[in-house]
């Protein structure tokens, strides 16, 4: 599969074009090709992606449908470039690299590549092009995995890009793990359509939170809440595009008053390492934030309490052992929808609908 080129648009006409004026250069035949923003998936991709994950974790179960697997983009390689710490979008997608057989290389620290002899960013990911068949990249800068599609598109190596976390702005695969954890989580209750979703936290900062509002809105009725104390609220760009889909949504600060209403509530840790000032976000108070022991009785019996993690003291761990905590699950599940995903982007899943449909009762 082959990328749409970007050769009849300026790199600055590119920029300029709201993220889902940009899907269009990264979805080929309604698969992602470049995974790079929230707004490139719609209901129908994400009903598949969830399917095949699903699909893909009932193979793994057994030693000749893993070995199938293992198969599959053998003849592939993958450079994962993390120039941001990571522990679960990093391993998650080294591991779903493995069960698909790719082979993997990294850089996760910048001051062991030629960066630090004064190469550019943009040098060192045209440098993996030349290697690699598929680059994973998080980056503090906003739009940066973007801007390498468009430039590697008007090179000889136009390899796919996926997005593992991009400045403050967007983190589309956590976004992906997130809808296929609500989605397995409501399976028997109606699915994620019309429920009440409750972010809190960091919101102005949360990249996930952005992200998975944005996956949200292809669902029919779901209400979105932002509850968090006024610093840290969601940004106006969010509500515009909720505005612009006609989704309800409420902004507060009062979280007890809404846990009983929800059906997820979303918890997020400050996102100090934004801090203009080193400290700043310290002297917020966010003690009305976090979720504790008591609030399990406030908790509508089939809701969920979700978090990306990392945390910090959002969610107490007394929690943990709630069904209704599936923040670990979470962690599992982003594994596997990032299988699916990179299956997708190399279109191989048909290969495992194939062998599903053969094998699986
Ligand atoms: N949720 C998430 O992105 O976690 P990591 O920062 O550990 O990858």
């Amino acid at each position: 599969m082959r990328a749409n080129q970007f050769t009849d648009i300026t790199y600055e006409e590119f920029r300029e074009l709201p993220p889902k004026a940009k899907a269009g250069f990264f979805n080929v035949a309604h698969r992602p090709y470049h995974t790079l923003v929230a707004q490139q998936f719609d209901r129908t991709m994400l009903d598949r992606l969830s399917l095949l994950a699903t699909q893909i974790r009932r193979i793994a179960k057994s030693k000749t449908g893993m070995h199938f697997l293992n198969q599959m983009l053998e003849h592939r390689r993958v450079m994962l470039y993390f120039s941001q710490p990571s522990s679960r979008t990093f391993l998650s997608f080294y591991a779903a690299c493995q069960i698909l057989g790719l082979k993997v290389a990294e850089v996760r620290d910048t001051s062991t590549s030629s960066e630090m002899k004064g190469e550019s960013p943009e040098d060192t990911v045209r440098t993996f092009s030349s290697y690699f068949d598929l680059l994973i990249m998080r980056t503090p800068q906003q739009g940066f995995a973007e801007k390498m599609a468009w430039i590697l598109s008007h090179t000889e190596r136009p390899v796919p890009i996926i997005n593992a976390g991009s400045g403050k702005d967007q983190h589309p695969t956590q976004a992906l793990l997130d809808i296929y954890t609500l989605q397995r989580s409501f399976e028997k209750t109606g699915g994620i359509d019309g429920k009440t979703v409750v972010f809190v936290g960091d919101l102005a900062r949360g990249r996930t939170v952005r992200s998975l509002s944005c996956l949200l809105t292809n669902y029919n009725n779901v209400v979105q809440h932002f509850v968090t104390a006024e610093p840290l609220q969601i940004g106006q760009d969010v509500l515009d595009e909720l505005n612009a889909k006609d989704v309800t949504y409420h902004v507060s600060n009062d979280f007890e008053a809404i846990i009983p209403e929800a059906d997820a509530i979303y918890m997020t840790r400050i996102q100090d390492e934004w801090d203009q000032i080193p400290g700043e976000s310290g002297t917020i108070d966010i003690s009305a934030y976090a979720f504790r022991k008591e609030h399990l009785t406030k908790l509508k019996i089939n809701a969920v309490l979700m978090h990306p993690l990392p945390r910090r003291k959002e969610i107490a761990t007394e929690v943990d052992s709630d069904p209704r905590a599936v923040y670990w699950r979470q962690v599992r599940n982003g594994m596997w929808i990032r299988v699916a995903l990179i299956a997708s982007t190399f279109g191989v899943d048909t290969q495992i609908d194939e062998y599903a449909k053969l094998n699986l009762a």
